[in-house]
């Protein structure tokens, strides 16, 4: 028998205040599209923005349902808009913010679980470790270095051969 351990460390931060100018900008965009979110089910506007290798930026918004498994969150619509529109690129960035409008969004909060394995993919067909920046509306960051952290044991296409 042996033991595997899985560490990771996340940088935390008071306010976007302290972050760098660049990720001060990512972050301040994904908090303004959290506006796009259709969301009139949670309540829980979420908004995503990233900047990709090629310089350029993309943004995505929650898209709820009243059929509610058909919503999609704003990760995977940012990726879903990045592949399409510049295709085989990654992402060295993304900004994750929500606004919750029935309590506090003063604090980070993290994807959901199919987001991560999204973002597993995302980053083995772009070969591009992604940065997550994680926050609300106001209050803390967090800044994680690589996406693959958030879900170890990931179950990959390699598991498919
Ligand atoms: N949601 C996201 O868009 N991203 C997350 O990281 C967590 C949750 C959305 C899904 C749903 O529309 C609402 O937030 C409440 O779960």
């Amino acid at each position: 028998m042996k033991t595997e351990e899985f560490t990771f460390s996340i940088s935390v931060y008071d306010s976007i205040d302290e972050l760098s100018q660049e990720d001060a900008f990512i972050l301040s965009e994904a908090r303004s599209v959290t506006q796009f979110a259709y969301a009139p089910y949670s309540n829980f506007l979420v908004g995503a923005a990233a900047k990709l290798i090629n310089g350029e930026t993309v943004t995505g918004t929650n898209q709820e349902n009243a059929a509610y498994p058909a919503g999609i969150c704003a990760e995977r619509v940012l990726l879903s808009c990045a592949a399409s529109r510049y295709p085989g690129t990654g992402i060295e960035t993304m900004a994750i913010a929500y606004n919750n409008l029935k309590g506090k969004s003063d604090r980070p909060v993290s994807p959901c679980g199919i987001c991560r394995q999204s973002f597993t993919e995302f980053q083995q067909r772009t070969n591009t470790p992604i940065r997550i920046i994680l926050s609300g509306m106001e209050g803390e960051v967090q800044v994680i270095e690589n996406a693959a952290y958030l879900l170890p044991l990931v179950f990959g296409s390699d598991d498919l051969k």
